[in-house]
Order: C-alpha cells, then structure tokens, then sequence
C-alpha cells in the first residue's frame, strides 16, 4: 500500500487535501491522472447503465435537499456510530474499538491512547452526517446535511422522473455524485474518507418480483466488474449477515476486493423494499404510488439498488494494476490498467531532438490529440521516457526515428505489456489506438 501511495503522489493520481497545510484528515484530491483515470471509470458506469439501457434515466439532484428527507430516510435517527470519550485526553473511540480494554463507563475500562482508568465515558450515539446552516441565521431551523447517499434525491425524485420519461415498472435511476460522512475511522487511502463519489442505480419492480431483480442486478455488476480488468480471483460476493443489514434493506451481498488492507466491500446490492418510497409518502404526504397500466393494480414500487463508490473502485483499480517486474535484469513498475481506462492512451517520443524528428513526432502528436488524451515527452533517455509512462498506465509509447524521417514514415509502438514493439505507418496511427482501445 505504501508503495502504491507514493506512486500515486509521484505521478500526479492522489494528493492529500489542503497538503501545504498539513493536511485535512481522509480527504484526498485527485491529480492530472487521477481525475482521468476516475473520470473514465465514471463514464464508463454512465454508459453502461443510462446510454447502452432503454430502461434506466439519468439524473443529477442537488446535493443539499430538505432536512426532512433524513428524518424520512431514517439517517438523522439512525445513522449512528457508538463513540466514547477519554475524559482524561480527550481522544475519542469507537465504542467497539478493540483497543478498548474493558467495558466503557465502567472503572475497569483503560483509556486505549493515554493509559487512564475508569476516565472513558459510557457510549454515547453520533450521527455520521455533516451539518451546516442554510442562509443567513445560525439557528436549528436553518440545519441542513450534505447527503450522506445518492439515493434519496432519486428517490424523492421518482416521480418526476416516471412521468417525464415515460417509462413504465420495472425501471431505474441512475446518478452520480458526492456523498459526505463524518467517518470515525476513516483511512486506507482513499478507501474510507469523509468525501467521496458514489455511482448509484435505484432500479423500482413490482413487489414480488425483487428477489429476481435482485439475482439479475448482483450478477450483472460483477460482470461489470471484471469488463474492467479487475482480476476475477480478487473479487468475491459476501451475503449480509442478519446483524449487519442496514435499516432499510431485506437482503444484501457486498462485492469486495481483496485490497493489500485484506477484503473489503467496494459495492453493495441491496433490496430495499418499499422502505423509502413508503416512508417518503408518510412523511411528505403526497403520493408515491404507482398504477400499473395493464393490470390497474396501485402499488409502491420496491426498490433493488446498486450502489458503488468511484473512489474505491478506482482505488481497486490501482491495486490492481500495480506490478514489479524485472526486464532484462532491471526493475520496472507498471500500471497495466485497461487501455480503455488508463489516464493516457499513448505517449509520443521523438527518440533524438534533431534530423526531423520532433517536427515529425508534433505532427503526429497535433494529429492524435483531437481524438485520444495522448502526451508528448521529448526528454530523457528513451529508457526513462517508457519507464514514466509505465508507471502512467499508457498503454502504448510511439517513438519516431531516423527510419520515420527519413525513409518510409513508420514509427514503432511499444505495448507497455508485452513489451513488443511493432512499426505502424504515421497515418494509420489513429486507427491503430481506436481499434487496440475498443472495448
Ligand atoms: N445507498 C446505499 C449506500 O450508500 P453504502 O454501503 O453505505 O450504501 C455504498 O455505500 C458504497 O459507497 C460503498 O460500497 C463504497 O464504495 C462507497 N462508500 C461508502 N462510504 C464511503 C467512504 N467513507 N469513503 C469512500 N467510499 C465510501
């Protein structure tokens, strides 16, 4: 993990928030790859489920929305953590934290930082939503949350959507965008943080038909899963325990990724049933029914969702992608993320600055660029400018040479994973990385 991280700074993926300040605890910015490489994971998720499906609509609600939306979502009374406090350090636990020796509130507990006795105070519930206050008063009237999920714009949106698309049951949802926890225990990178990007899907069906649904969504985003390159043998389904289902959900499986942390849930499943329209209707007091065209049946709809985290699965990603190897006796590491998910799709070398060659190489780099995120390097040894680039993820480096100048204007591309290099004619170039590229 460690050697991931400093790659991930070294190469412009993942900064630390606010850095020049010390740092703001499990928030993380995305560099010049970054955002590229989470860019195309993102719009790779949009188009498998709104453009490539008939039956699910795009959406984009705000991030702030009506405090009553969390009372009805169940999340201002529910969406808790027990924490205890050291009133000798004032540092603060979970309650469960197995550092805890003892039973907090009572003498024998021993304060996990500071040593202390008896100074841990009973567990006490905090809410994992950030606040803050909406115009220009302070007071309690005025609070409102960053959502804590996606899902509840969708939801209070399912209306909207139903009778401005058209669509009739089954059909979903889909959007993307931050979501905001005040985590206790965040960390892992950008694995647990207080900010991040989620990718959620509400798919709405007719009660009784869930349990199929809910069979259909779980497979067909593992398959998604592995159409990105992630290696089969780090993906595992786990099924929710009674004990660990949330509040809203009948059944759930997790899809995990075997992170160098151990296997951990980087997407969920889950049935809600009926739980959030149901609760929606109550506390708005408008109808949330749907009335079944053919059958003239009412109902409301239950809801089998999808929910993913851009960041983990582009954390995944990298996880994976990240090898070292050793060619020709010398070390090398290597990103071999997905050609179609790599930040950069190619990089363009003039092997030496001089006889034609960089004339050539920006013509080439001028003629590409329209079409794919190339990049152009004219300096090092032609030896560092791969090595750079293999730690980029590009999948193809184009070196122009003496032979592209001056005799027939082929230049060569190297496969950043099999290390081959063929020579391919300038013009054919665009055609070349569009058909090695298609996915
Ligand atoms: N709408 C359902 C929901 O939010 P969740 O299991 O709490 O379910 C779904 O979150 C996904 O969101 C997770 O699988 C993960 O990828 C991402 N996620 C949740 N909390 C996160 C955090 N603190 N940091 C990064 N990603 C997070």
């Amino acid at each position: 993990m460690e050697k991931l991280v400093s790659l991930a700074k070294r190469r412009g993926f993942v900064f630390q928030s606010s850095e020049i300040y010390g740092g703001l605890g499990s928030v993380w910015d995305y560099g010049p790859l970054g955002v590229e490489l989470k860019k195309n994971v993102k719009e790779r998720w949009w188009r498998s489920m709104v453009h490539e499906r008939e039956d699910i609509e795009g959406l984009d609600a705000a991030i702030l929305m009506h405090p009553k939306v969390w009372e009805a979502s169940g999340h201002v009374a529910g969406f808790t953590d027990p924490l205890v406090d050291c009133k000798h350090c004032k540092n603060r636990f979970r309650a469960d934290d197995p550092r805890i020796k003892g039973t907090p509130g009572q003498p024998d507990a021993q304060c996990p930082v500071c040593g202390s006795r008896g100074t841990l105070t009973p567990p006490r519930m905090f809410n994992l939503m950030f606040k803050t206050f909406m115009g220009p008063v302070e007071e309690a009237a005025a609070v409102v949350y960053l959502r804590p999920e996606t899902a509840q714009g969708i939801y209070v949106n399912y209306l909207n959507v139903l009778q401005s698309s058209r669509q009739k049951i089954p059909f979903g949802i889909a959007q993307l965008g931050k979501a905001f926890r005040n985590e206790i225990t965040p960390g892992n990178f950008t694995f647990r943080t207080r900010e991040f990007e989620q990718m959620e899907m509400q798919f709405f069906v007719k009660p009784g038909s869930d349990g199929e649904w809910f069979e259909f969504w779980r497979h067909e985003r593992m398959k998604w899963l592995v159409g990105l390159g992630l290696r089969p043998e780090k993906l595992r389904f786990h099924q929710h325990t009674r004990e660990e289902l949330a509040h809203y959900a009948k059944d759930a499986y997790d899809i995990q990724y075997e992170f160098p942390f151990g296997w951990n849930e980087f997407e969920g499943i889950h049935n809600r049933t009926d739980f959030d329209l149901s609760r929606h209707q109550q506390f708005s007091g408008k109808k949330l029914e749907y009335l079944d065209p053919a059958t003239h049946e009412r109902f409301i709809p239950y809801v089998v969702e999808t929910s993913a985290g851009a960041d983990r699965t582009t954390l995944a990603l990298l996880c994976d992608a990240y090898r070292e190897q050793e060619v020709a006796g010398e070390k090398r590491v290597v990103l071999q993320l997905h050609p179609a998910l790599a930040p950069l799709k190619a990089a363009i070398f003039p092997l030496v600055n001089k006889d034609g060659m960089p004339e050539l190489a920006r013509r080439i780099f001028d003629d590409l660029r329209g079409r794919f995120n190339v990049f152009y390097d004219d300096s090092g040894s032609i030896g560092r400018r791969y090595r750079r680039q293999d730690e980029a993820g590009t999948p193809f480096g184009i070196t122009i040479d003496g032979q592209s100048v001056a005799q027939d204007g082929t230049v060569t591309v190297r496969d950043r994973d099999t290390l081959q290099q063929e020579r391919v004619a300038g013009e054919r170039l665009a055609g070349y990385l569009a058909e090695k590229l298609r996915t």
